[in-house]
């Protein structure tokens, strides 16, 4: 994650700048920079590593103005050189930007076609030039920005800093959080509350698709139509807490919004994004041709998560694969054969069952191999090789950032070992890479489906228990989807593999029951239309998660549809897995249960 900062002052503004970064550097560290504007002109200093180094430069070169943007970063696109810090400027703009432009290659050459230079490997840089371009045609800025803004792709916020324009800051929003905070006289923009914490407690945030224009005094904010809209300012609490919940009622909320921030991070750390190729970053101590069996082990959520795997294993790299809930795989004495290889998947590296799972498997002499999202845990520790996942910190008790950034790990993984074992070739792996930088993008679609989630969860909330069908890698979407719901509303739910149903559940149906089927129109989808037949023919309630496609195909009455954008059925878990995020907290938030700590549970489970 990379962190932003904007500020419209009253007096020199570097230093404040840097303080705002140095609350941001949680987010990114491996290089920072400020661009002010003095007398007009764009003044910029930039350094590889730590905060520390680019105070060190403001210390030996001081950057005078009282307007600027900062940004701290995380590496995605180009190395972490001080080329590729932000911001990113021509003599006319300076840029910084927070997530993935997922066309930027495109853009790139066409704006080397009409002669603008480039300096850096970053996807950044295009936004700049773009900008510039649209100056140069006679734009003002504002048109410039919103001209700019409807040519990218992705998912990303960005601040802009224009030569000769000392009362002007711009930022957007598109799927990463973007706060407006006010001032006495002065106005900012950061990534979070925490980063504007120390200059005002009034903020206000950016909705999805929303780009605002700051002066001293006065705030426009447009949404993704270029209409004027309100956004309500609020008291932000993050003064006193580390990690606030934005404008979210719950930090579960906040975590589910989160996530094509998140993910796309995730992926930038094992993606080679001009390339389009999987590159993992720590060596393996181990062949993957030489592997005859992978064995997963997790609980819960990352079970789950670890369920989605085994088919990309299986598929990307015709690889077997045994999966366990942890609790379950030392004491049943499987056969393991030693130099295999053994995944364990966890959020916070902490959970007792797979811990002993680890260790068990490390006595059988397997290669460990761990997907964490707290890197200092024990389990991480513990293993030989570590695969973060970049989610940050997750409050809420329900995991749901966690879940997809593991699933996105997990993802690059089983395509690195498509390749290692020749199953899958370099087209193969472009191919598959290409559908994985796009999730973020389609999460935040997927996130636009909330107001209808939120009606149908007033219905969802008077039900007893509700059933989640799903076929291949949408069945353990569909066990998530029963997971999450009747662990926050302590409703009933169970999933079910589609094809299971007539074998048992089918019992159940009637006219009271909700059936949640989770169907994009894959390969499997015309066997799930026959078994929505038979719930229907029962007079189940059908709740259809799927796409136009699969909308337009299924011939039965559903009683809601919810349709997510088409995308690649590789990718289709991870973006699946936000409606049925949605629709588990929204039902919580009806019934008025303890959303973020439902009763019984605990976050970091160390007791077997
Ligand atoms: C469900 C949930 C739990 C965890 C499980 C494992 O929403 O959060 O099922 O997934 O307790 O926890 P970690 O991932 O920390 O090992």
């Amino acid at each position: 994650m990379c962190g932003i900062v904007g500020i419209l002052g009253t007096e020199p503004v570097a230093a404040h700048l840097v303080d705002a970064l140095k609350r941001l550097e949680y987010r990114g560290y491996d290089s920072a920079g400020v661009a002010t504007l003095d007398h007009g002109k764009l003044g910029r200093r930039r350094a590889k590593g730590k905060l520390s180094a680019l105070d060190k430069r403001l210390d030996q070169e001081p950057l005078p103005g009282n307007v600027g943007i900062g940004h701290t970063r995380w590496a995605t696109h180009g190395r972490p050189t001080e080329d590729n810090a932000h911001p990113h400027a021509t003599d006319r703009v300076a840029v910084v930007h927070n997530g993935i432009i997922e066309n930027f290659r495109e853009l790139r050459e066409k704006l080397i076609a009409e002669g603008c230079k480039f300096t850096s490997e970053t996807d950044t840089e295009v936004v700049a030039h773009l900008v510039t371009q649209e100056l140069k045609r006679g734009k003002t800025p504002m048109e410039a920005v919103s001209a700019s803004l409807k040519q990218l792709r992705g998912a990303f916020a960005l601040a802009f800093l224009f030569a000769g324009e000392d009362d002007l800051l711009i930022g957007a929003r598109r799927g990463s959080p973007l706060a407006i905070g006010y001032g006495r006289g002065e106005m900012y923009l950061g990534s979070d509350a925490i980063a504007l914490a120390p200059f005002t407690d009034t903020v206000s945030y950016l909705e999805d698709g929303d780009w605002v224009v700051l002066t001293r005094k006065t705030v426009q904010v447009r949404d993704a139509n270029d209409k004027l809209v309100e956004r309500p300012t609020i008291k932000s609490m993050a003064s006193a807490m580390l990690v606030d919940k934005g404008n979210h009622k719950h930090f579960m909320a906040k975590e589910i919004h989160e996530q094509p921030e998140v993910v796309g991070h995730t992926l930038a750390h094992y993606i080679d994004m001009v390339h389009e190729r999987v590159a993992l970053p720590s060596e393996m101590p181990f062949d993957w041709k030489k592997l005859k069996r992978l064995s997963i082990s997790a609980c819960g959520t990352a079970f789950y998560a670890g369920l989605v795997a085994k088919y990309w294993f299986e598929r990307f790299a015709k690889l077997p694969v045994e999966i366990d809930i942890a609790s379950e795989f030392r004491y049943r004495d499987a056969p393991l054969e030693e130099g295999d290889l053994a995944i364990f998947i966890s959020q916070s590296g902490e959970t007792a069952d797979t811990l002993a799972s680890l260790r068990y498997a490390k006595e059988h002499k397997l290669h460990v191999l761990s997907v964490v999202n707290v890197p200092t845990s024990t389990i991480a520790r513990d293993s030989d090789v570590v695969m973060p996942t970049l989610a940050g910190p997750e409050i809420g008790v329900a995991s749901t950032k966690a879940f997809t950034c593991q699933l996105a790990v997990l993802a690059c993984l089983a395509i690195a070992a498509g390749r290692a074992r020749g199953e899958l070739s370099e087209a193969d792996e472009q191919k598959l890479v290409h559908a994985l930088i796009e999730v973020p993008r389609l999460m935040t679609q997927a996130l636009t489906l909330e107001p209808q989630i939120e009606k149908l969860a007033v219905e969802l909330s008077k039900t007893r228990d509700v059933l989640y069908l799903g076929r291949g890698t949408s069945f353990p979407i569909a066990l998530e989807g029963a997971l999450k719901l009747k662990e926050i509303s302590y409703i009933h739910a169970e999933g079910y593999a589609a094809g299971e149903l007539k074998h048992g559940p089918i019992a159940l149906i009637d006219e009271k029951m909700p059936v949640i089927v989770i169907a994009p129109h894959d390969r499997v989808f015309d066997k799930t239309v026959s078994n929505m037949q038979e719930v229907a023919a029962r007079g189940g309630r059908i709740i259809l998660v799927t796409d136009p496609k699969g909308s337009q195909e299924s011939t039965i009455d559903s009683a809601h549809t919810l349709t997510l954008p088409e995308m690649a059925s590789t990718v289709t878990p991870l973006v699946y897995a936000v409606p049925v995020q949605l629709m588990a907290y929204h039902t919580a938030a009806v019934i008025g249960t303890d959303v973020d700590q439902p009763r019984n549970l605990a976050k970091s489970v160390t007791v077997e």
